[in-house]
């Protein structure tokens, strides 16, 4: 059996340095100083590592994966960046740092955001292994799973849900959206890395990714509450602060971790779809469930 966390070890050194050359090619300034003390360092990098999962079971071209998954990591970023502004959550640490609105302020910050999110799409479109086809439905695929259909408009629920009280439904469409979005556009863009993609393949992916990203988000809710600052690397009692509606104030905890481990095999039974080697990608989906950041 493999060394999951010794192979994702190597897989987040792999994307991180990507990550920083990507940055490196740009024009020095203070706003790319921001970028790139929120990109570097402390990520779990779960979402690149997941397009490059999809492109081995696919089949695809693995630097073609790399740079999709760098990309829908920078959206990740972005979005770290603006849900932790005064704002937003008002969180001051992200990734075992002063968030990036406390170390270059909220207007560098924004527009760190804004350029990182604007950068991804370059990057999708510099990919030189694979058809223009596939760049333009990469291209689609995280526009919608990134915005007002996607991520964004989770992250407009999650605000609206604060001090109201949803249904477990309507929680349930919020994480969908605001976290299952950007995992989602991760694993459907590895299987694009393979120019022969199959509709079937992509479906299997989201639906792995759908399950993965809820039974996440659940998780991160379990451990703003029971974790710790300095393993998690942000503050704990977040969703509280905020009165956030979360499973996990609607269940509690209990019950929240029966879910994690559920809506796991779910993803996990998705994998069945394919005839290549799931392992990576069932051990990785476990992995999630015990981890404390
Ligand atoms: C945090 O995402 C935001 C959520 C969607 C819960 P991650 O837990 O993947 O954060 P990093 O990238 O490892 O910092
Ligand atoms: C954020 O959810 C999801 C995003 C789209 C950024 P949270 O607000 O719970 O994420 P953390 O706990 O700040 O990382
Ligand atoms: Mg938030
Ligand atoms: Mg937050
Ligand atoms: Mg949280």
């Amino acid at each position: 059996m493999i060394d999951i966390k010794s192979y994702v070890n190597e897989q987040v050194k792999i994307i991180s340095s990507k990550l920083d050359s990507f940055l490196k090619e740009n024009m020095p300034s203070i706003v790319l100083d921001a970028m790139s003390y929120s990109v570097s360092n402390g990520g779990k990098r779960i979402r690149p590592i997941l397009a490059v999962e999809f492109a081995k079971l696919c089949d695809g071209d693995i630097d073609t994966a790399i740079n999709f998954g760098c990309a829908v990591e920078m959206i990740h970023t972005y979005s770290l960046i603006h849900d932790d502004l005064p704002c937003m959550d008002n969180d001051d640490m992200r990734r075992g740092k002063p968030s990036c609105h406390i170390a270059f302020g909220e207007d560098n910050a924004l527009l760190a955001g804004d350029a990182l999110l604007t950068e991804a799409f370059g990057l999708l479109a510099s990919s030189k292994n694979v058809s223009d086809k596939n760049i333009i439905r990469a291209v689609s695929f995280l526009s919608s799973f990134a915005g007002i259909n996607g991520m964004i408009g989770g992250q407009v629920l999650d605000l609206q849900f604060e001090k109201t009280k949803p249904t477990i439904d309507e929680i349930l469409k919020m994480y969908s959206l605001k976290t299952c979005g950007l995992i989602k556009a991760a694993c459907v863009l590895g299987c694009l890395s393979c120019n022969d993609y199959d509709e079937n393949k992509i479906k299997a992916a989201i639906e792995y990714a759908e399950n993965l990203g809820i039974a996440f988000q659940i998780q991160d809710d379990i451990l703003d509450i029971e974790g710790d600052t300095v393993s998690l690397g942000k503050p704990v009692g977040s969703d509280e602060k905020n009165d956030k509606s979360t499973a996990v104030k609607y269940f509690g905890l209990e019950k929240s971790k029966e879910l994690v481990k559920e809506y796991t095999d779910k993803a996990v039974s998705a994998l069945n779809a394919f005839n290549n080697d799931t392992e990576i990608l069932t051990q990785i989906a476990y992995m999630l469930v015990d981890r404390k950041n």
